[in-house]
């Protein structure tokens, strides 16, 4: 559809596994905001794969256009990424659930993921979110390259942390603050107004087999694809997750909360991440920061499960009936 100039421009920074891909789905499934592009992190799986993934799956739900970016292979701190044991189980060795689907002909673009997003914020300014669900490793270098870019944007939306309940990778860490905790830290302290959509939430919103039949119903390669996929994560969640009846829909909340955010209640607090000790990785309020009036973050700790789980199904079903 043609876009208007004046609708809201939106950024995915995806490490593209399964909920990253329905994220995407999400996003391209909402008429009131405009997917620019797609920059590339790693987590789920290595940086050229997720890559792959997200052009591959671009193209699946009948979006070519859309550009994506490559990112930074692995945390700053580091010079090496290896995909966890736990991942893989998750979303699959392909980060997609091992469904095969055709590689895209189209390649990444040539600017390198953190230029496009300082370009992207000096040219959209307050219209544009930015929402990463993977490592904050990308926007973390933007914010270190170009400072003015955290008063310049519209805001960002994240999927990471947890505040009120345990982390997934530990007692007290989240997997993709896990993977960069000194980006996600810096991330809380640049001064950037930041929403977190932590464990808190997304555990909350759990999607069953009986919603992916919808999608194989439909009969399209799009619907099919996104069925295959989605039974493989919850599959997963039957052995890692058995309490909760479901899989979690993390990054998909964090797009629905940048397109819409009345679906989340929040608690303003400014954040800090732990990056020493044994709690390395916790997501925390920052003592020092406690009495400062001006908030930055906002943590979601509350959702409308109802009115997201509607909204996730008519987007995304609607997309992958239109898609082929
Ligand atoms: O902890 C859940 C998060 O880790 C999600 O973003 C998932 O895709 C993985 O990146
Ligand atoms: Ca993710």
């Amino acid at each position: 559809m043609a876009k208007d100039v004046d609708m809201k421009k939106l950024i995915l920074d995806l490490d593209t596994g399964v909920d990253d891909a329905l994220a995407i789905s999400y996003v391209l499934g909402s008429p009131e905001i405009e997917l620019i592009g797609i920059t590339g992190t790693y987590g789920n799986v290595l940086l050229d794969q997720g890559v792959r993934n997200s052009l591959a799956i671009t193209d699946l739900l009948g979006h070519p256009e859309i550009k994506v970016y490559k990112g930074l292979p692995h945390a700053g701190a580091t010079d090496s990424f290896t995909v966890g044991k736990a991942s893989a189980f998750i979303h699959g060795n392909n980060g997609i659930g091992e469904v095969d689907i055709p590689d895209s002909k189209r390649e990444p673009e040539s600017e390198p993921a953190v230029d496009f997003i300082i370009d992207a914020a000096n040219t959209y300014g307050k219209d544009l979110i930015y929402v990463p669900t993977g490592p904050m490793t990308n926007i973390a270098a933007a914010l270190r390259k170009a400072p003015e870019i955290a008063n310049q944007l519209g805001g960002i939306v994240f999927m990471g942390g947890a505040l009120t309940v345990q982390g997934n990778v530990n007692a007290w860490t989240e997997a993709n603050i896990s993977q960069d905790p000194e980006a996600a830290d810096y991330l809380f302290r640049s001064g950037a107004s930041t929403t977190m959509i932590g464990l808190d939430v997304t555990l909350q919103t759990l999607l069953t087999y009986e919603e992916t039949q919808r999608w194989r119903d439909l009969g399209t390669a799009a619907g099919t694809f996104l069925a295959d996929m989605t039974d493989y994560y919850i599959k997963a969640y039957e052995t890692t997750a058995p309490h909760l009846g479901g899989c979690g829909l993390h990054d998909p909340l964090a797009a629905a909360v940048a397109v819409d955010p009345t679906l989340v209640t929040t608690l303003p607090i400014n954040m800090q991440v732990d990056v020493e000790g044994p709690t390395r990785g916790r997501t925390i309020g920052d003592n020092e920061r406690l009495n400062d009036p001006v908030k930055t973050t906002k943590v979601a700790v509350g959702v409308d499960v109802k009115r997201f789980l509607n909204e996730f199904m008519t987007r995304i079903t609607a997309l992958a009936q239109a898609a082929n």
